[in-house]
């Protein structure tokens, strides 16, 4: 097949380059921009649609005949798709973990409270790593791995950290994060550690972080894999595929994903139009990003409309998304615009009521992730989603990542303004260890007394 072959074209100029000829930041040096990756298949490339055009009857059935399969790039629901991000010449060499294929919950308990028929949760935190960062890490760190680089690199507030270290692992290849001191959640500190990478906390917020990674990848031959990096975004594009499988190829009528650097709204919206443009599906769903209100760069631009985003100063207890000057902003919002979503924010109490409704189903996930939950609350207010509309959040991480969080909430440190909050608290009880002391403290929790 000739798909194996791919450009990157800059979002601004519309100019391509060939992928060997790209700058270490992943930015064109004349605009200043960000690329995509283009395939001859793809919908910019006009002239080239009708050769080698991937056909969606037939990849369905190959899709699910791979399930079977006990080959590593089969199981892993990322590169079961791979004929959709045709990026290494060597697909059997890709770095996996067996992402993908998490689950698509229903959460019946608050779609009942929201009075909304159908609302469902893609769990990306049940990835290995426990985030969504896995399904763009396999994808980009493979390509690092194919291209021979040593060494990767990357700016995080903590997942993308996390799933880079485990990848580079997995590939022998040697790792430097640069994290915010004292802003990141334990969980992902943890694991840069546990995977054995150089894990360096710089004294400044993500965003300083962003800017000392930049100094680092330009004078030195190490592969940047923070999400500007085109071949994350390839990866993370197949949840799409997934959820459109998982509901027998009916595309949601709403996606709300959270937003922080905002690449991952952007890579979602890529796939969801691939799909449509080769006949997989005939709509997109909205998709509508949601940020914390102490982090809303994206949120004030959507309000403000001025040419170009203004960053902020962030301040969030939702670390994973504590980000003032994202540098995906523009391709987020060229996705919210095609799709006709909308940009939300959330404060940190309705973060955190979310957050508590989302672990009452059974199901948990991180601060990040349930802004998502509390963005679908006002979109439900302002009419942007109707009650019969078929929703889909995207939780991008797990319960686990940050758990000091969630003792916060149930100790009554988090909401604590927000009366509907007491219901979901449950603080330890200490007791005596003695039966009726117990069965006292069982007795009132049963007649609903504490
Ligand atoms: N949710 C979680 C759990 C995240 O870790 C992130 C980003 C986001 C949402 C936002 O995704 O940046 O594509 O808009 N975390 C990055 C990191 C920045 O370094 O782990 P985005």
């Amino acid at each position: 097949m000739a798909m194996k072959s791919h450009l990157l074209r800059c979002i601004g100029s519309d100019e391509r380059i060939a992928p060997k000829d790209v700058a270490s930041d992943f930015r064109d040096p004349a605009t200043g921009e960000l690329y995509e990756v283009e395939y001859p298949w793809s919908e910019t490339r006009k002239a080239d649609t009708a050769t080698a055009r991937p056909n969606a009857a037939a990849l369905r059935h190959l899709w699910a005949d791979r399930r079977d399969s006990t080959l590593a790039i089969d199981q892993s629901g990322v590169w079961r798709y791979r004929d959709l991000l045709p990026i290494l010449q060597d697909d059997e060499k890709a770095v996996t973990l067996r992402e993908g294929n998490t689950p698509l919950y229903d959460l019946p308990r608050t779609a009942k409270l929201l009075g909304l028929d159908f609302l469902l949760a893609k769990h990306q935190g049940m990835n290995p790593t426990g985030s969504f960062k896995d399904t763009g890490m396999t994808a980009a760190l493979s390509v690092a791995a194919e291209r021979g680089y040593k060494w990767v690199a990357c700016a995080s507030t903590g997942n993308t950290s996390a799933a880079m270290a485990a990848y580079a692992a997995r590939a022998g290849l040697r790792a430097i994060v640069f994290i915010p001191e004292g802003k990141i959640a334990w969980g992902k500190l943890s694991q840069s550690m546990d995977y054995g990478a150089m894990t360096v906390q710089l004294k400044t917020d993500f965003d300083g972080c962003v800017k000392m990674l930049g100094e680092i990848v330009r004078k030195n031959p190490i592969y940047l894999l923070n999400s500007v990096n085109p071949y994350r975004l390839e990866g993370q594009k197949t949840p799409a595929i997934e959820i459109c499988e998982q509901l027998d190829w009916q595309v949601p009528d709403h996606l709300i994903v959270p937003g922080g650097n905002l690449a991952n709204g952007s890579a979602l919206g890529k796939g969801f139009t691939e799909l449509k443009h080769l006949g997989f599906v005939d709509r997109v769903p909205k998709i509508s990003v949601i940020q914390a209100e102490g982090a809303n760069p994206l949120f004030q631009w959507f309000t403000n409309e001025e040419k170009l985003l203004a960053p902020v100063t962030a301040d969030t207890r939702a670390t994973a998304i504590r980000i003032g000057n994202p540098a995906s902003w523009r391709k987020a919002a060229r996705v919210i615009e095609a799709t006709g979503g909308w940009c939300e924010q959330a404060n940190e109490s309705e973060i955190a009521l979310a957050k508590a409704q989302i672990g009452a189903e059974g199901i948990g996930c991180e601060p990040a992730s349930a802004v998502t939950l509390a963005g679908l609350k006002k979109l439900m207010k302002q009419g942007r989603v109707l009650p019969g509309e078929r929703v889909v959040l995207l939780l991008t991480g797990h319960t686990l990542k940050d758990p000091e969080y969630t003792i916060d909430f149930h100790k009554d440190m988090l909401a604590s303004d927000v009366p509907e909050a007491a219901a979901y608290r449950k603080p330890p009880v200490v007791l005596e260890p003695n039966e009726s002391a117990v069965m006292r403290a069982l007795e009132a929790e049963m007649a609903g007394t504490v």
